[in-house]
């Protein structure tokens, strides 16, 4: 990069908040699955001003910005590309749990909070932020909004586009909109926060919110649940839906091999007994912030009567329920250990999902007989991982784009998304451009045109590259 825009960015930051060296820059540069690496110098802004003044000089010089939180996306959605001419601005240094508001039930947040560190600092006042998942003790919020994660809670609490009340934003040429007074009503116009979050950095750097809080739930009742199927699993879910109405706050289905992996790779997380009599498992909890919530032992006692549940496992206390979710959240992690695979976040009607994923398979297996999927995730939202890894794995990797293309097939037939909650990014972009619909992409390209004339906000995510 240009000396004279370093030297600018230093003035702008401070000289120790500009990394240039190879080494110093190298952790920002490379995602989690170690499959996206870039070149760029890292800027790290201390406050909402110097974030302004970065990109007032990136505008003027036209110089890409690739914004990045924690980095735990699995799409490349904030690493850069190789050509090193990108300013990759971490909005880490963002990181205070500014406000805890108990009576308006919000709290504001830099962009740089861990949602680990969020969960504990609001949980200290008695309340309870609901957006988790397995990356939590590393993602930062800027990046959950980015990308409108969504997690393992979202059937009960939605997905960051739900928990988010305000958001402060740069624009591109500098500018700050500051719309953060956590109202719950507010019908002035456009709701323009709905526009930067999920918008994956193409439009603006988020570096505060106002997010929703929650009473602390009381009453965990979790079980690990063994089924026949899929079709056992959406049946299941349609009688504990019915028998705790708001109370069911986790729905999670994984295969039983996914299990067993976690407990191979990760001997320190065991199982609370013998999976492999039943070919799927689901991870059901039921959660109330009062003591007298409905009792899952009784709701599987009925499934297990109607014949939809083949074995069950209940927590007997907190631990066991921490237990059973660390089990449900180290599958990503174990499969990496065993060689990774081909990450998917696909949605559907949640009526749809066994016939998907049985069609899906079994056309995958005509064509690539060694393939290893990895089959997981929230059912409750009609949300799974259809992650395709091989044996040997390298093979799946070579076969990329054929197995992505019968996936997405079979994905777009039944109106599904390619991209529930993980976002587009690099990852999925040629398959973006081309199942999004036409008037949509369009309409996309035009706003970004509007907000980022020069585009120089996070290129080569998400949209087209500009002519
Ligand atoms: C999960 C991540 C991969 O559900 O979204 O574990
Ligand atoms: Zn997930």
């Amino acid at each position: 990069m240009n000396e004279e825009i370093v030297r600018r960015l230093k003035e702008a930051v401070g000289e120790q908040h500009v990394l240039t060296g190879e080494k110093e820059t190298a952790p920002f540069l490379i995602d989690w699955t170690k499959r996206f690496k870039g070149k760029a110098v890292v800027v790290r802004p201390g406050s909402t001003e110097e974030v302004s003044r970065v990109l007032k000089i990136a505008n003027e010089t036209k110089t890409p910005v690739v914004p990045q939180a924690g980095a735990t996306t699995l799409t490349g959605g904030s690493i850069p590309d190789a050509s090193g001419r990108a300013i990759l601005l971490s909005v880490s240094r963002l990181n205070k749990v500014e406000d805890i508001d108990t009576a308006n039930d919000t709290v504001t947040v830099g962009a740089g909070v861990i949602l680990e560190n969020l969960h504990k600092a609001v949980e200290e006042k008695g309340r309870f932020f609901p957006l988790s998942f397995a990356a939590k003790g590393s993602a930062e919020i800027g990046g959950a909004l980015a990308t409108n994660a969504g997690g393992t809670a979202v059937l009960r609490y939605g997905n960051m586009r739900d928990l988010c009340l305000g958001l402060e934003v740069v624009l591109p040429d500098g500018r700050v909109i500051t719309a953060l007074n956590g109202l719950r009503k507010d019908n002035t116009g456009y709701d323009l926060k709905q526009l930067f979050i999920g918008s994956e950095g193409t439009l603006g750097v988020i570096t505060r919110a106002v997010l929703k809080l929650y009473p602390l739930p009381k009453g965990r009742q979790t079980a690990l649940v063994g089924v026949a199927s899929p079709e056992a699993a959406v049946e299941l879910l349609r009688r504990t839906r019915n028998e705790a109405g708001p109370y069911l706050t986790g729905f999670e289905l994984m295969q039983a091999k996914c299990l067993i992996r976690v407990h191979e790779q990760l001997p320190d997380i065991g199982l609370p007994g013998p999976v492999d009599d039943c070919p799927w498992w689901v991870l059901v909890e039921v959660s109330c912030s009062a003591d007298n919530g409905p009792n899952l032992e009784s709701i599987l006692g009925d499934a297990f009567e109607a014949g939809e549940v083949a074995n069950a496992y209940l927590a007997q206390s907190l631990k066991d329920s921490v237990a059973f979710w660390s089990i449900r959240e180290s599958i990503p992690d174990a499969d990496a250990r065993v060689g990774n695979n081909l990450h998917n976040d696909v949605s559907l009607k949640i009526a749809l999902i066994p016939e998907f994923l049985s069609v899906t398979v079994k056309r995958l297996r005509e064509a690539y007989p060694w393939l290893d999927p990895s089959l997981y995730g929230h059912l409750g939202d009609g949300n799974i991982h259809f992650n395709i890894g091989s044996i040997p794995y390298n093979l799946a990797f070579e076969n990329e784009e054929g197995i992505r293309k019968i996936t997405y097939e079979e994905v777009v037939k039944r109106n599904g998304s390619i991209s529930a909650e993980h976002g587009i990014g690099q990852l999925k972009r040629e398959h973006f451009l081309q199942l999004k619909n036409p008037i949509e992409l369009e309409l996309m390209q035009r706003i970004s045109r509007a907000i980022d004339p020069n585009g120089i906000m996070n290129p080569g995510k998400l949209l087209p590259d500009r002519e």
